[in-house]
């Protein structure tokens, strides 16, 4: 039977708060699905989800998780209806604009991973700005993957060390698994422990494909903008309940 928790910011007393994660990312899939089952337009699946988001950031937080991850954009999304793109690119950008005071005030330390240069230039902005602002927050560390792709990013990291390589700044030999992770945009920051996927595909689609390597995956069929702390907390009992060998006995 799950426990319920004592109050809403407390951690479920089913969960050992030694074993959390270190840090939880997600692909947060299923909002056209979300609203088509609604019978609303798709985007209203994304504007949905947003609310989603906010909670599962407060929930982490108040159940003791330093860091989440979240996959928004996809180097692949752009393939979309281009009115889709639109309203995704114009929520973010709204979005971020409307929650800083709120990230400012629960002290969350806000950071991009993509290949941010070609979104708009306000959009890019708007991202520069929340950066900055909240650049020295000692609160939950959240990365928002927007026009992400897990190729491109091991692929700008290549290049810029073979560029290091060519310049003579490193030598070949050098080059080890620290190496390349300190030049993919996930910099300084721990591998994910769990992945969560929701709406029940059982895929990457191109997410993480490094920091991923030992992760622990979890499923659910659930549509993102329904993914709440009782789901959350099932996504925890699971991880928990891992045994995770790293290829040992
Ligand atoms: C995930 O939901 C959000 C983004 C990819 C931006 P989808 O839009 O992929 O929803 P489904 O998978 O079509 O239901
Ligand atoms: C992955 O979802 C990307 C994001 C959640 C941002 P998709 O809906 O784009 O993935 P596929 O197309 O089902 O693989
Ligand atoms: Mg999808």
């Amino acid at each position: 039977m799950s426990a319920k928790p004592t109050a809403l910011q407390d951690l479920p007393v089913d969960l050992d708060k030694e074993r959390l994660p270190e840090h939880v990312a997600v692909i947060m899939d299923g909002n056209g699905r979300w609203a088509k089952s609604h019978s609303l337009p798709r985007v209203m699946g994304h504007q949905k989800g947003v609310d989603t988001l906010k909670d599962l950031l407060r929930c982490c937080r108040d159940w003791g998780i330093p860091a989440l991850t979240v996959y928004a954009f996809s180097t692949e999304n752009w393939g979309r209806p281009i009115e889709e793109v639109r309203f995704l690119m114009t929520l973010f950008e709204r979005v971020l604009r409307r929650e800083l005071s709120d990230m400012m005030k629960e002290g969350v330390c806000i950071r991009f991973i993509g290949n941010l240069s070609s979104l708009s230039p306000s959009l890019q902005e708007e991202i520069m700005r929340s950066i900055k602002d909240t650049e020295n927050n000692t609160g939950i560390q959240f990365t928002v993957a927007t026009n992400y792709g897990g190729r491109e990013e091991i692929t700008q990291a290549c290049k810029s060390i073979a560029a290091k390589v060519q310049q003579g700044l490193i030598q070949l030999d050098e080059i080890n698994e620290i190496t390349i992770e300190d030049h993919l945009y996930t910099k300084g920051l721990p591998s994910p422990d769990l992945l969560i996927r929701t709406s029940g595909e059982m895929r990457l689609s191109n997410f993480l494909l490094w920091q991923l390597a030992y992760a622990e995956i979890y499923v659910t069929s659930t549509l993102w903008p329904d993914f709440d702390r009782s789901q959350f907390h099932k996504a925890l009992v699971s991880y928990q309940s891992r045994d995770r060998r790293y290829g040992k006995l």
